[in-house]
């Protein structure tokens, strides 16, 4: 019998939706002291979408179902539900128990919420596989799911140009012919980033931006050197790094760093800024959309954030 550590995971769809309304960095530049030409420069940002009157559930839905239509299964094949989120409607009920009413999912499997911030996706993914390993059935739908511009402070210009809101979902199934190693981790620390669970009006996001500048810098290398190491694969074996859209100046670091070039790393910061759990899943859904990956090809994800957390994953297309 095949050891479980030995099986992989295949994605067979995956599904984003980013709202409606885009914000531009002149638009931001007429609420706080900022302008276009330093987010562009400091960041790479250059527009996000902030949702109008949209719930968590709901963006995550429209991700979902675009995932779900495209991967023609049948929702009572599903084993598991986990939508990564800080940002969920309500403390309960949970964004993924809200989807299972509204996506019309069977009773008779787990949906939850989990939050490691922006390594979310990456840590559902691994929690999905776990799950899946265990049931009879045989798909499992992982969300990343964020509506950060509720908790976003406009006053401060060093927070509220990075974020956005978006979703993206992915199916995924156990196969043992595919590659997957994963590489998470977590440290506690309230300094660096966090959201107080205070009263609305002070729930808002605080960051020291250079201390998670630095944190990111040095974590994503050793994320990707820990899944690489942990397959036995080389970098150059690797078609695409995709990490976590906080800032342009990170991924250039990273691709500094480790001597990788730039286009091995999609980036698209610029049409959303930072969608913390949902940007690495809206990145997969969309290299899908424009025939950027293909099957068989190797994947690197990466996710840093709040917690602190990371999070690795070699993921075989
Ligand atoms: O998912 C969570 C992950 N979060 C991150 O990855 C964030 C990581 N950090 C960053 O991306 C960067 O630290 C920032 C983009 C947040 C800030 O960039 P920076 O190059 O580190 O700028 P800084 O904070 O060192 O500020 C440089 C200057 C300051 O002015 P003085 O003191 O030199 O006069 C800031 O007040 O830029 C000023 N500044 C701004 N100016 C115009 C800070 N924010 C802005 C702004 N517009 N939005």
């Amino acid at each position: 019998m095949m050891k479980p550590e030995m099986k992989g995971i295949h994605v067979v769809a995956t599904g984003h939706y980013a709202p409606g309304n885009v914000v531009t960095n002149d638009d931001l530049s007429k609420i706080v002291e900022t302008n276009d030409e330093w987010i562009r420069q400091r960041t790479g940002i250059e527009r996000r979408h902030f949702t109008e009157g949209e719930k968590n559930s709901d963006i995550a839905y429209k991700a979902a179902k675009m995932a779900l239509e495209k991967s023609g299964i049948d929702v009572n094949d599903l084993a598991a539900l986990v939508v990564a989120t800080f940002s969920p409607d309500y403390f309960v009920p949970s964004v993924a128990c809200i989807l299972q009413r509204e996506l019309e999912l069977p009773t008779d499997m787990p949906c939850f919420d989990l939050n490691a911030a922006c390594s979310g996706f990456l840590y559902a993914i691994q929690v999905a596989r776990g799950l899946l390993l265990q049931s009879r059935k045989r798909y499992a739908l992982v969300i990343g799911s964020e509506v950060i511009s509720k908790v976003l402070d406009m006053d401060d210009r060093g927070t509220c140009i990075l974020f956005g809101d978006g979703a993206g979902a992915a199916v995924i199934e156990l196969d043992e012919t595919k590659k997957y190693f994963s590489y998470l981790g977590a440290e506690g620390n309230e300094e660096y980033i966090y959201c107080p669970n205070a009263d609305e009006e002070k729930r808002k996001v605080h960051m020291d931006g250079a201390k998670v500048f630095k944190f990111a810098v040095s974590t994503v290398p050793k994320c990707i050197n820990g899944v690489l190491e942990e397959s036995g694969l080389s970098k150059d074996d690797i078609d695409y790094f995709v990490c976590h859209q906080a800032n342009k100046r990170i991924i250039e670091s990273v691709a500094q760093r480790l001597d990788i070039p730039m286009e091995k790393f999609y980036i698209n910061l610029q049409e959303y800024g930072n969608t913390s759990a949902a940007s690495i899943p809206i990145a997969l859904s969309e290299m899908e959309e424009k025939g950027l990956i293909k099957k068989g090809m190797k994947l690197i994800c990466v996710g840093f954030g709040a917690g602190l957390t990371w999070g690795g994953a070699l993921i075989e297309w």
